[in-house]
């Protein structure tokens, strides 16, 4: 265990946003706010929890200027963050031979997919982030339930509640419920993403590569319980939802989901120091006193 590769993060930050337009023509989608902080630092938490430090974000040309700016290098997150163009949308599958070709994922590493716009949150959710990215020989992903599983890829399953297949946005979804954007992959993920075609509407689909190793029987499907939550920000109404649902939360506790910072400095990847520097830079705002409040 003690000499086993990292696993190395990906996170899918592109496409053109046009189910939310005017609101994502001059704005990247991802960079959108849900209540306090970029709709990115979600995703981004999400990896740090499931502590992955060696992280690839890939957008278009036209956005990856804005999350430089953002995120810079990620060292005061503690984090190694790098960039890597997706020139057009031409699937979520996609994400592998990019990070593959820019030199971030080598042959053998394992990797684990999160999508720019997923924001997740519940009881249990970093035990079981940390104990599935610990799993290296295949691949897992989540199951959750919803009211509209049409929206996305939808697990099916036989008698016995073995999945048998999973389906991208079925007319007649065989069930309700959904895979959200989160995927654990072991080093074939870039191999059978080479090899997929486009699917009827275009893209190299997740759900595709995900059915290749269904077809191994190298796929484990957790689902994720009432407990967690699991948010869509792909609307108007879902992107406030996602907002308001965050602000109840941190205004009810007094504890923000996903700063960035906070992880990072209680698990020792930056020092006072360090967090003291990111307080100046975060200037008068409620975060930056959220983070002052961290140092006593
Ligand atoms: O959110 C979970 C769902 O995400 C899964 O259940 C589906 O199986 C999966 O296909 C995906 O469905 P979406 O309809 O949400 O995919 P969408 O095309 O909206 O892309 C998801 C995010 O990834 C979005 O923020 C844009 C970004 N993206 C998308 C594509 C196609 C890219 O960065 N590059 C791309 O090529």
């Amino acid at each position: 265990m003690a000499n086993q590769p990292k696993r190395k993060g990906i996170v899918l930050a592109g496409g053109t946003g046009s189910r939310l337009f005017p609101l994502t023509i001059a704005v990247s989608k991802q960079l959108m706010p849900v209540y306090d902080k970029p709709m990115i630092y979600y995703p981004l938490s999400v990896l740090m929890l499931a502590e992955v430090r060696e992280i690839l974000l890939i957008s278009t040309p036209a956005d990856l200027p804005n999350f430089r700016k953002l995120l810079g290098d990620g060292s005061q997150f503690g984090i190694e963050l790098s960039y890597a163009e997706q020139p057009s949308p031409e699937g979520l599958a996609q994400a592998f031979p990019i990070a593959s070709d820019s030199g971030f994922l080598e042959k053998g590493d394992s990797s684990v997919l999160i999508l720019g716009d997923n924001l997740f949150y519940g009881h249990n959710l970093v035990e079981s982030l940390v104990r599935v990215s610990s799993l290296r020989e295949g691949a897992t992903v989540f199951g959750y339930h919803v009211t509209n599983p049409k929206d996305y890829g939808v697990l099916e399953f036989d008698e016995k509640n073995n999945v048998l297949s999973i389906e991208e946005k079925p007319e007649l979804p065989k069930s309700n419920f959904a895979v959200p954007g989160l995927y654990f992959y072991d080093k074939k993920a870039t191999d059978f993403a080479r090899a997929l075609r486009p699917s009827a509407r275009g893209e190299l689909e997740i759900s595709d590569l995900n059915n290749c190793y269904l077809e191994l029987q190298q796929m484990r499907v957790e689902l994720l319980g009432r407990g967690t939550a699991w948010l869509d920000t792909g609307s108007y109404s879902s992107l406030l939802q996602a907002a308001q649902f965050v602000e109840v939360m941190e205004q009810r506790q007094g504890l923000k989901i996903a700063c960035l910072e906070e992880i990072a400095f209680q698990r020792g990847w930056i020092d006072r120091t360090e967090l003291k520097e990111q307080i100046v830079r975060l200037g008068k705002s409620g975060y930056s006193h959220y983070l002052r409040g961290l140092l006593h």
